[in-house]
């Protein structure tokens, strides 16, 4: 038998990253959840000697709409794995002019224009009713261990930003994107909460890794296209798994 155990770490990827290439899968798992189904098993991969597991947000083949994923059995199943860290991969767009496709970013806040999605785990029926803090919803520890390997690989990522997440599928109109920039936000996806919030009310640590796709809805001055999207998925998801593998590596297991 084999005496490895995953860390407990996990990936969940986004759009453009829904497996891990050129590390070596070792099997799957499948946690259960009162919470419903995760969107996909979760495969435990291991690159260097570390061993994570990684989560297709999106499900296998990419199919759940954002509004659809179901966040809180991915957080739960997750968790009951052992999982105590949590990196996710969020393609975004660009609401900051100053950061054009394919920028890395790894925000610092969070604003959630999203409405109608189960949310939390704390609202007084599944389980008893606590309100969490939420001040400061990324794992700074995790923020400054990944922006440390991304410094020594000579990778130039944006260190903080606010990372708006609206409902969608669709896009955004220019005159919300004008909003969300008065708002503060440099970023907007659609699967950033209720993920984070949710990590949180199960004391994971969570960070995010964006990779930005597209200049926001009138940031561009064109209409957004999947075109743009893609190619910038498939020029810039690689260097978002390097930064990945050589943080898995270079963290070692005792940072767990
Ligand atoms: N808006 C919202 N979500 C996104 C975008 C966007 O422009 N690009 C990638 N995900």
């Amino acid at each position: 038998m084999n005496s490895k155990q995953a860390s407990g770490l996990a990936i969940i990827g986004g759009t453009g990253l829904t497996q891990m290439p050129g590390v070596s899968k070792i099997r799957e798992h499948h946690p259960e959840s009162p919470y419903g189904a995760l969107s996909a098993p979760v495969e435990e991969y291991e690159v260097g000697g570390e061993r994570f597991y990684f989560l297709a947000r999106h499900g296998h083949p990419h199919s759940i709409a954002p509004h659809r994923v179901n966040y809180r059995a991915n957080i739960d199943g997750l968790s009951r794995l052992g999982v105590s860290q949590v990196v996710a991969v969020n393609a975004v767009g660009a609401v900051h002019p100053g950061m054009p496709s394919t920028t890395i970013v790894l925000p610092d806040q969070i604003i959630d224009y999203t409405s109608d999605r189960e949310h939390t785990f704390f609202d007084g029926t599944e389980e008893p009713l606590q309100h969490i803090d939420f001040s400061w919803p990324y794992s700074e520890n995790l923020r400054q261990s990944l922006l440390g390997a991304a410094s020594q690989m000579g990778l130039t990522v944006v260190p903080r930003a606010v990372y708006g997440c609206t409902q969608g599928p669709r896009l955004e109109t220019v005159a919300e994107v004008q909003r969300l920039a008065r708002d503060g936000c440099d970023l907007v996806g659609m699967t950033g909460m209720p993920e984070a919030g949710l990590a949180r009310e199960r004391q994971l640590d969570y960070a995010c890794v964006a990779l930005v796709v597209n200049p926001a809805a009138g940031i561009g001055h064109q209409e957004i296209t999947m075109a743009e999207i893609e190619q910038a998925i498939a020029q810039g998801m690689g260097q978002v798994r390097n930064l990945l593998q050589h943080w898995i590596q270079a963290r070692g297991p005792s940072s767990v």
